[in-house]
């Protein structure tokens, strides 16, 4: 099953300068990402790639990129097709990002799992999609209140093409 999974703000806001508006403020949202991509395979822009700057570990790590580019410890691939066709076929796959390769990749996916996070960042230049309504079906809705670890409320959200 190929899969997105991205956090967006209320304005569907997903970074700024090469980093995630909430990073240490979300824990919850640190641990529903590994937990729903760990054993599987993840593809990123290598722009993305940088920002983590090591391939995440229990992962097959696959980075998108135009350039002759080379990663230690992940197959790099010069297009979002050929990312596809180099998971391995046990695995899920769950493009994970950046704003240019998530705007491609909603093509491909059947699934996205999105963490609505209940803030808007005024520091946000980079975006999420907005989703076609007849192409995509909310299929379940997790809220979660702001807590003494986690700064905003989020929810965790999972929407299907129909
Ligand atoms: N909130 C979230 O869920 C989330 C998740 C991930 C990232 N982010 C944020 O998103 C931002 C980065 O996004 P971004 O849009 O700047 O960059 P990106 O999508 O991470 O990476 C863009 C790069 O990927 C390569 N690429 C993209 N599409 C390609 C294609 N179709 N074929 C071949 N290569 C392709 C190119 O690399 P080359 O330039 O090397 O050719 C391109 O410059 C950061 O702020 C990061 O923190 C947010």
């Amino acid at each position: 099953m190929r899969n997105i999974i991205v956090s967006y703000d209320k304005k569907r806001g997903i970074g700024a300068e090469n980093d995630l508006l909430w990073l240490r403020d979300l824990p919850a949202d640190l641990r529903h990402f590994r937990e729903v991509t760990m054993g599987h395979a993840v593809i990123m822009g290598r722009k993305t790639y940088e920002s983590i700057g090591k391939p995440l570990p229990g992962r097959q790590n696959i980075v998108i990129s135009r350039q002759k580019y080379t990663v230690e410890g992940a197959i790099v691939v010069g297009s979002l097709e050929e990312a596809f066709s180099r998971v391995d076929p046990d695995k899920e796959v769950f493009v994970i990002g950046g704003g240019e390769t998530f705007r491609s990749a909603v093509a491909y996916v059947d699934r996205i799992y999105a963490t609505e996070v209940q803030e808007t960042f005024s520091a946000a230049g980079i975006f999420f999609p907005q989703l076609d309504q007849a192409t995509w079906k909310e299929v379940s809705r997790e809220k979660h209140e702001a807590d003494e670890k986690n700064k905003y409320g989020y929810d965790f959200v999972i929407y299907d093409r129909v």
